[in-house]
């Protein structure tokens, strides 16, 4: 059997993001018969203007429609900005969300973890984007939210918040939507 194939979208464009960094190492740890893979270039899709959305998308909005079509799960990986999700993150998933009703992202079980460096590790960030997702067409698996606080523990070694990020992973990949759904 392939493996289950996850595509991470990540909030954060900054070279020393530490939920870039989450992501990474859900990709490394990722469990056996999973496929982790991180979605490049968010920040070089424009801003989702539906002029631009017709017979020919911008590549790289043609690209992450075809990579997230693959895959059989989405994962966001964020922090927050001013209390709600990053722009490039909001963005990717109004162009995942078009052709309306037949979105790339239309079904696909969705979930959302990061961390910031606040009490409240981006809950709010988190809440919006499965919220956003949802309106979108993706399945919203809330059981895997992870909100992290990065204050008092270094998120990408503490055996507790790694089993709580893997553990987010392997619920979205054990995710059934047709149990879910009866
Ligand atoms: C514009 C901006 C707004 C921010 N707003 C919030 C916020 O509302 N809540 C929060 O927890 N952290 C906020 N932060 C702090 C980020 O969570 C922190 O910089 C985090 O490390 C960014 O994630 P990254 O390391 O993956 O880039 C904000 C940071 C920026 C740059």
């Amino acid at each position: 059997m392939s493996d289950t194939r996850v595509i991470v979208l990540v909030g954060s464009l900054r070279a020393d993001s530490l939920n870039r960094k989450i992501a990474e190492t859900l990709r490394d740890q990722a469990p056996e018969g999973v496929t982790v893979e991180i979605a490049e270039n968010l920040e070089a899709l424009p801003f989702y203007n539906e002029d631009l959305d017709g017979e020919n998308v911008p590549a790289a909005a043609a690209e992450l429609r075809a990579r997230v079509a693959n895959a059989d799960r989405v994962l966001a990986v964020t922090p927050e900005y001013n209390g709600t999700m990053p722009a490039v993150l909001n963005n990717a998933i109004d162009w995942l969300s078009r052709p309306y009703g037949v979105g790339a992202i239309k079904g696909k079980p969705f979930g959302v973890v990061g961390a910031t460096p606040t009490p409240y590790g981006g809950k709010w960030a988190h809440q919006d984007t499965a919220r956003s997702a949802g309106i979108a067409g993706a399945v919203v698996v809330e059981d895997v939210t992870v909100s992290q606080s990065a204050l008092e523990v270094d998120v990408l070694t503490d055996a507790d918040v790694l089993a709580k990020l893997n553990g987010a992973v392997q619920t979205l990949v054990d995710f059934d939507a047709e149990t879910a759904a009866a």
